[in-house]
């Protein structure tokens, strides 16, 4: 056979291989997600979550400090509110001396130069556990967006340096910007979950935080999976009202609309590879079905082919080891 183009050329060793890679993968890329409870000396692992923990702030600490140190830039901070500071209103979220605010200022202090974004919604402080106040039944938008203005604006005057809200009203970024600008934040930025969709993969999270729905389920506020170009209706809107990275919610069933909101938007581009994705993982390598290492770095890469500029990952300690040899 006399070929006039052989395509195994570009893959016959690893040194051509790694020289024409298209994607590479670097620990500056993973925003690591952390549950944080109170307490001292506290580390639980996550029952549906193998290998991750809820841990109290002087464990956090020790984790942060880890991670930055395997060249890991930011982290997600979750925090899992008592049941006694539960209600509708969800006020514990803007208490200046909350589980989140007692964290921020004290990982910020710990290590300065880390990127501490934080979830805004009030799901971990309701006691319907949705993440807007609920009335007759309904998740009302416009007085769940003033509540979710002075969560964000709480996280800023702790030293958040981003605010990232996972919650889905309408309107919501327009407003924590013009709260924080108000407030003089003028570099504290909003990564907003833009195309979050109302997905059972969240599962083993809502089990992490004790925040599953106490009735119904959240679509009529997150996005039908059925959709793809309301994915790019959302993040135009939230780039206009002054989102700085858009987010898409799911990962791996949802790439085709990572892609697509690449393509649509000209801010970066996170990717939330969330708790379900991470315990099907976890859960085939426990059983030898896969590869678990191969499995994660696969994974990212995927992510990153398909357009995210961010990856919200459970895996980011992992894969940074990986990655660093
Ligand atoms: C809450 C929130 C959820 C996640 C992030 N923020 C759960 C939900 O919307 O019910 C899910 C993260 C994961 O599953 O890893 N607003």
């Amino acid at each position: 056979m006399i070929l006039q183009r052989r395509n195994r050329i570009l893959r016959v060793s690893p040194a051509i291989r790694s020289m024409v890679a298209e994607t590479i993968l670097t620990p500056a890329d993973f925003i690591a997600p952390l549950f944080i409870d109170e307490g001292e000396g506290i580390s639980t692992e996550i029952p549906s979550m193998p290998d991750y923990y809820r841990r109290s702030i002087d464990l956090t600490i020790k984790e942060v400090k880890e991670l930055w140190e395997l060249g890991i830039r930011s982290v997600l901070l979750f925090v899992k509110s008592k049941d006694e500071l539960k209600d509708n209103t969800g006020k514990e979220a803007w208490n200046s001396d909350g589980l989140m605010q007692r964290s921020i200022k004290a990982i910020k202090e710990a290590v300065p130069g880390i990127y501490v974004m934080t979830d805004v919604a009030l799901d971990p402080y309701s006691s319907y556990g949705h993440d807007g106040i609920v009335k007759d039944g309904q998740i009302v938008n416009d007085e769940t967006v003033e509540a979710l203005v002075k969560m964000s604006i709480s996280h800023a005057v702790a030293g958040a340096d981003m605010v990232a809200p996972s919650d889905m009203m309408d309107g919501r970024i327009g407003a924590i910007r013009e709260g924080l600008e108000q407030n003089n934040f003028i570099n504290t930025g909003i990564m907003a979950y833009s195309a979050k969709y109302a997905s059972c993969f969240y599962g083993p999270f809502r089990d992490a935080l004790d925040s599953a729905p106490g009735f119904g389920d959240k679509k009529t506020y997150q996005m039908d999976f059925a959709n793809r170009i309301e994915a790019v209706k959302e993040t135009l809107m939230d780039v206009e009202e002054g989102a700085d990275i858009v987010m898409v919610k799911p990962g791996l069933p949802y790439l085709d609309i990572v892609r697509e909101v690449k393509n649509a938007v000209d801010v970066p581009v996170s990717v939330y590879n969330i708790s379900g994705e991470y315990a099907m993982i976890k859960a085939a390598a426990q059983r030898g079905w896969i590869d678990e290492n191969k499995a994660i770095i696969e994974t990212l890469t995927s992510f990153k082919r398909a357009g995210a500029d961010l990856i919200a990952t459970y895996f980011a300690k992992d894969a940074a080891k990986l990655i660093n040899g």
